[in-house]
């Protein structure tokens, strides 16, 4: 059950490849060797300082450290359902449930981003229920090509014997897929689910009557150290 399969669950993840992208660490390096001008990398125009030539501010910085540990799998659990639709939003008209939207990198293990990873996010309803008969609440996408995505869908409910969760998969192109479960702090069921990881505990905001939330995924990929 735990792990890693290589198992395609959309059957569409054979596109593309990873970007040669650059890490914001590679970036403030070179920033700290004294570029005296914006440069541009993998496609992406980047400042100094924190606001783009025309001074739009840059989006949020992606963090990963080159020892960080891989995102840990855990259990795909019993409702996965594969060819999920591709979509980044899992709202629907007259759905109920606090708006949800989840941001984030997909890094592999040189600290790059990935362009081009599926994730697969698969989640109860508000009453803690899964849709097996048809796809509520369940979608594929994948990452732009700086490796961001954003998922918009609600807050989970609670079902008996589990914290709150959001499942997903993640793939980098033609790589292994990683199988596992977000978090969410401050939860009093995370002391009592053994499946629970502290390293998978998204990171929330409350904005308005919404919640914000971010997590990186560091995929067990190798990348060619060519910076
Ligand atoms: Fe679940």
């Amino acid at each position: 059950m735990e792990g890693e399969n290589t198992q395609d669950p959309t059957q569409a993840s054979t596109n593309g490849r990873p970007s040669r992208g650059v890490t914001r660490k590679t970036l403030l390096k070179a920033a700290i060797a004294a570029a005296p001008l914006p440069f541009v990398l993998g496609g992406v125009s980047w400042a100094r300082d924190d606001t783009t030539p025309s001074g739009q501010p840059l989006a949020p910085t992606p963090y990963c450290d080159d020892n960080d540990d891989p995102t840990p799998p855990q259990m795909e659990g019993p409702y996965f359902k594969p060819r999920s639709p591709q979509r980044t939003s899992l709202l629907e008209s007259g759905m109920q449930g606090t708006r949800l939207t989840l941001t984030g990198y997909v890094f592999g293990l040189a600290c790059r981003p990935i362009a081009n990873a599926l994730l697969d996010f698969w989640q109860a309803d508000v009453r803690g229920a899964y849709d097996n008969r048809g796809y509520r609440l369940r979608g594929h996408q994948y990452t732009n090509a700086q490796g961001a995505f954003t998922l918009s869908t609600i807050v989970p409910g609670l079902y008996p014997g589990r914290t709150r969760h959001i499942h997903v998969k993640v793939q980098a192109p033609n790589r292994p897929i990683l199988t596992t479960q977000l978090y969410f702090p401050g939860e009093p069921g995370n002391n009592n689910d053994p499946i629970f990881h502290p390293a998978l505990v998204m990171a929330v905001t409350n904005v308005g009557g919404a919640k914000q939330a971010k997590f990186d995924f560091l995929l067990n990929v190798n990348q060619r150290a060519d910076r």
